[in-house]
């Protein structure tokens, strides 16, 4: 079916249902376009917690659908391709934090929301790119955290915090895509340009770059700035994100590799197959959902 066909069908068919679209800043083109809300991980689980709509069809990966699932267990939360998951959030095992924790008695467990509703329920508080400086720093001084599952956003945290921190092994292999070459590359081509990159970066990367930020923060970084040049060293969704934000700027991808394969498999037929058979639906087990809450709306509460 054309594609604009298809868009008009999203729209009938969100109309019948009552539902609403929230896609993630990493998604393809066509399915930012159609979109009600598109957003970082923290704007879109707040919006979700937040939005009357019964029906939320979330365009992202798996873990962004659940934590509105467990935030809202009253909506039906639709992922379009319930096999879009995160590698990074599969790279850490409830069974093995808890064995983490028993091994640091009295530490207290920050996790990124990158990871799943069981590890979620083992958890203190939750953070996310954009607040994971702040949450750490509600812990009070001296007690030992425990960080998971990027060890490169955590790593980022523990420097600019000068706090000490028992980092998880994880890390995302797309941000692993972006390498120092090819931001020196990239300020070679655009000397002009003022470099961001996402704290999923390693840090040989995150130490040739001008701000390290978030999705959400790059948007609010270009907001401010009066520069006309932008280098992006995300998700190479982020580079259509900006440029139809802000048409009058100019925004490079640090490399086109650094694509996340699983934020790509929503498309516009997924999107309307949802709608049409209000499936597949993520649901979280009452009794996790209940403690994963907890830490998911104790990171809410601080930023
Ligand atoms: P943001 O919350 O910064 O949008 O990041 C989400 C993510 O998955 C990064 O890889
Ligand atoms: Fe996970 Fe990386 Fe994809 Fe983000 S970009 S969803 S962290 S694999």
């Amino acid at each position: 079916m054309p594609k604009r066909q298809l868009v008009e069908k999203i729209l009938a068919l969100k109309a019948e249902r009552g539902a609403i679209i929230l896609a993630h800043n990493y998604q393809p083109p066509e399915i930012q376009d159609v979109a009600d809300r598109l957003g970082d991980s923290l704007d879109l689980s707040r919006f979700a917690a937040s939005a009357v709509e019964k029906v939320i069809v979330f365009c992202g990966v798996h873990f962004m659908a659940e934590t509105a699932a467990i935030l809202s267990p009253e909506k039906t939360i639709l992922l379009p391709d319930p096999t879009a998951g995160c590698p990074m959030a599969d790279m850490m095992r409830a069974e093995d934090l808890l064995a983490l924790k028993k091994k640091h008695p009295g530490s207290v467990v920050v996790t990124y929301v990158n990871s799943t509703a069981e590890v979620k329920a083992e958890t203190d508080i939750c953070c996310t790119s954009a607040n994971a400086m702040r949450v750490v720093q509600t812990v009070p001084e001296g007690q030992p955290i425990i960080f998971g599952p990027d060890k490169y956003l955590g790593g980022w945290v523990a420097a600019q915090t000068e706090r000490k921190m028992i980092l998880w092994q994880g890390y995302c292999p797309t941000h692993q895509k972006i390498h120092p070459e090819h931001i020196l590359e990239q300020r070679r081509l655009h000397p002009a340009a003022f470099v961001m990159v996402h704290p999923e970066v390693n840090p040989a990367v995150a130490s040739l770059a001008d701000a390290v930020l978030g999705t959400g923060g790059m948007i609010a970084c270009v907001e401010k700035s009066a520069g006309r040049e932008f280098v992006v060293g995300t998700e190479t969704g982020m580079v259509y994100r900006l440029q139809k934000k802000f048409p009058d700027r100019e925004f490079f991808a640090a490399t086109k590799h650094a694509l996340c394969p699983n934020m790509k498999k929503i498309t516009l037929e997924k999107v309307v197959n949802s709608l049409e058979s209000l499936g597949p639906v993520i649901a979280v087990e009452p009794g996790v959902a209940d403690r994963a809450r907890r830490a998911i709306r104790a990171m809410l509460e601080i930023s």
